[in-house]
């Protein structure tokens, strides 16, 4: 059955998905190679003036112009949720995101925008999930976590535990940019396989952010741990919305069917909020769909495995 929702569009139709948890249609996937050449960014500062990205409506469009050019065709704003520091919300952000819309229209640039949020780690959070004020990635089950840069936090286990028991499915952001995850690759891989999501940043694959997040950025996808690739832009220089330099090295390391799933066909499934279950799942994940399923410790808890 093919996913329906607002994001449906024609590159995609050309394929489908076969039974649940099977993967892909054969015929399906050499169209999807063959025709899937626009992307979606689900994590971009786009909003002006909103936190520390775009800083205001010129660098917005601007910003908007440079993903138009790479081949990005939906951008999900998503400013920081960072209690103290930017004090964002579900509303304020859905009505930034309808007002930038009407000036991308204005300025005549074909970029579409749906919402959500670069979420901090909270003790509430599925409270706040739930009462609408931390938004999802396009009012899915999928929404974006950030773990602090340089500290690991004491709980981020259970925190995902609570998040995938109450429905959600967090897309942890940028491990490989944090500072501590040589400690904690193992961490990572293991909330991978309990459900978690992981997002690399594009510009880490070609060294934007220095060496140390280009070696872990390559190594989780090489080891086949990522779900997606996106921008995390914050500007025009030193951060752009450049998302087909990541796709590139994902086509050398894992070949253009998989970069395809990262870029186009996961963020895709998140936007029409697909079950997890039925979208391909990365390299490391897919191995052994049925030995995967009993290892599911959320299928085993509810008995559904
Ligand atoms: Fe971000």
């Amino acid at each position: 059955m093919l996913p329906q929702g607002p994001f449906a569009y024609s590159t995609y139709e050309k394929w489908k998905f076969d039974e649940p948890g099977r993967g892909v249609h054969s015929d399906a996937r050499r169209l999807r190679d063959r025709y899937v050449k626009v992307m979606i960014d689900l994590h971009c500062h786009l909003l002006p003036g909103v936190d520390d990205g775009a800083p205001d409506l010129a660098a917005a469009l601007a910003m908007a112009r440079i993903a138009v050019a790479d081949s990005i065709e939906i951008v999900a704003c998503t400013p920081h949720i960072y209690p103290g520091m930017y004090d964002n919300d579900g509303p304020t952000i859905r009505r930034a995101v309808a007002e930038l819309r009407v000036r991308l229209e204005e300025a005549d640039i074909p970029l579409r925008l749906t919402l959500g949020a670069d979420t901090h780690i909270a003790p509430d959070l599925v409270a706040g999930l739930r009462a609408g004020w931390v938004p999802t990635l396009g009012d899915s089950r999928y929404f974006l976590l950030e773990p602090p840069h340089h500290v690991a936090p004491p709980r981020l286990a259970e925190t995902v535990f609570e998040l995938l028991t109450a429905g959600y499915v967090p897309v942890i952001t940028h491990p490989e940019r944090l500072s501590w995850i040589e400690d904690c690759y193992g961490t990572f891989v293991e909330l991978a396989r309990q459900g978690a999501w992981l997002q690399v940043t594009a510009g880490s694959l070609t060294g934007r952010f220095g060496k140390t997040a280009q070696y872990w950025g390559e190594r989780l996808l090489d080891e086949g741990w990522v779900h997606i690739l996106a921008t995390d832009a914050h500007g025009v220089d030193r951060r752009p919305p450049l998302l087909a330099e990541g796709r590139r090295v994902a086509e050398r390391w894992l070949g253009a069917g998989e970069a395809s799933h990262l870029v186009v066909i996961r963020p895709q499934g998140i936007l029409n909020n697909v079950d997890p279950e039925r979208l391909p799942a990365p390299p490391a994940l897919s191995v052994d769909i049925h030995s995967k399923r009993r290892g599911s410790w959320l299928r085993r808890l509810f008995g559904r495995g």
